[in-house]
């Protein structure tokens, strides 16, 4: 297959950042992606409502004329968030989740939950007006084993719970092991749904030290061994509707990925869709991805699907080295690589 037409995507967890960084990276995403959901974890998070639509105002503003997107907000969900917060974002008809970011778990996440259960009358409330909470799934303690936090993080929190909030609707962000996938599928129901990145489809975790050292390969969850990446991409192929596209693109500028203590995240927007694309064709299963890049995210989340399409060509395309990134510069995946497909149309 040479060319392939989708319904136009939405990309399901996205970190956009803010100011130049924003200006400079939204194109990528508003070109292909109709909608994206935007990661709350700015400096300082974007706790309140008034700080999402704020938010949401200064990413129309940076969006180039002619480009149809919609940024879905999203609260950052700390140990005092206020139960009211919820039904008052609700309310607004543009917050479209909460998210869990245990403190300390990632890029930005100081002021994530100290303790689950101080955020108890939240997710109740959460369940009561009908929002999902949108969870980055993994434990913190030092003890446990980096490769380790996600299922560890199932056993410990996500499963009570679920269990002690019977209406609440999760999506497990980014998930990176066969354990996730295993707890997603092992339910009769889909109050637990989860994003799939194109760079945890096509990389395990030798990827991080192929011929040396690669700090623009290291994300969090960080990359796992192979048998994930399998379980990850025949959950991603398989058609069942609680899995969809998050790419979690993730720019730093490019000091702060070659450093001493190097951040996390991967930017994989320029070539998200292509990425994926590869992903399926890998599998043998292309004629998967429109469901699981354009219908399945906004059936979960109750949103229309969208009009527009968007065509892929089969074309290799060389990846800059580098991209400039406002006053700064980035580097995407697969820089100085080829990626299989692009999005012509
Ligand atoms: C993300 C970031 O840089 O904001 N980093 C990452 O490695 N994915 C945060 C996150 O989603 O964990
Ligand atoms: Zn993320």
């Amino acid at each position: 297959m040479q060319r392939l037409t989708l319904r136009r995507p939405d990309d399901w967890h996205l970190h956009l950042r803010d100011g130049p960084i924003l200006r400079a990276v939204l194109p990528y995403t508003a070109r292909v992606f109709r909608r994206a959901i935007c990661m709350p974890n700015l400096t300082p998070p974007v706790r309140t409502v008034d700080q999402a639509l704020a938010y949401r105002e200064r990413i129309l503003t940076a969006l180039p004329e002619g480009l149809d997107f919609e940024p879905l907000m999203v609260l950052y969900l700390t140990d005092t968030t206020p139960p009211q917060e919820v039904v008052r974002g609700k309310a607004t008809g543009l917050i479209h989740g909460v998210k869990l970011y245990p403190a300390g778990a990632t890029t930005n996440s100081d002021a994530g939950v100290t303790d689950i259960a101080r955020v108890d009358r939240v997710l109740a409330e959460l369940a009561e007006v009908g929002l999902p909470l949108l969870v980055h799934g993994e434990v913190t303690a030092s003890h446990v084993d980096l490769f380790d936090r996600e299922a560890v993080f199932i056993d410990q929190v996500l499963r009570p719970l679920i269990a002690r909030h019977s209406g609440l609707r999760v999506v497990f962000e980014h998930l990176t092991t066969a354990e996730g996938v295993a707890f997603v599928q092992e339910r009769d129901d889909d109050r637990v749904a989860a994003t799939l990145t194109a760079h945890h489809l096509l990389l395990d975790r030798n990827a991080l030290f192929e011929g040396g050292l690669r700090p623009h390969r290291y994300c969090l969850p960080v990359l796992k061994r192979a048998r994930h990446r399998e379980a990850l991409l025949a959950a991603a192929t398989s058609g069942d509707p609680r899995f969809f596209l998050g790419t979690d693109s993730a720019p730093h500028p490019i000091g702060a990925k070659e450093s001493a203590c190097g951040c996390a995240g991967m930017f994989t927007a320029p070539d998200a869709l292509g990425l994926y694309a590869e992903a399926f064709e890998s599998a043998g299963a292309l004629d998967k991805l429109e469901a699981f890049a354009s219908e399945h995210g906004p059936r979960w989340y109750g949103m229309p699907l969208n009009e527009g399409r968007v065509t892929l060509e089969r074309s290799p395309r060389r990846v800059e080295p580098v991209l400039p990134m406002g006053e700064e510069q980035v580097v995407p995946m697969r820089a100085g690589g080829a990626v299989q497909w692009q999005v012509v149309a």
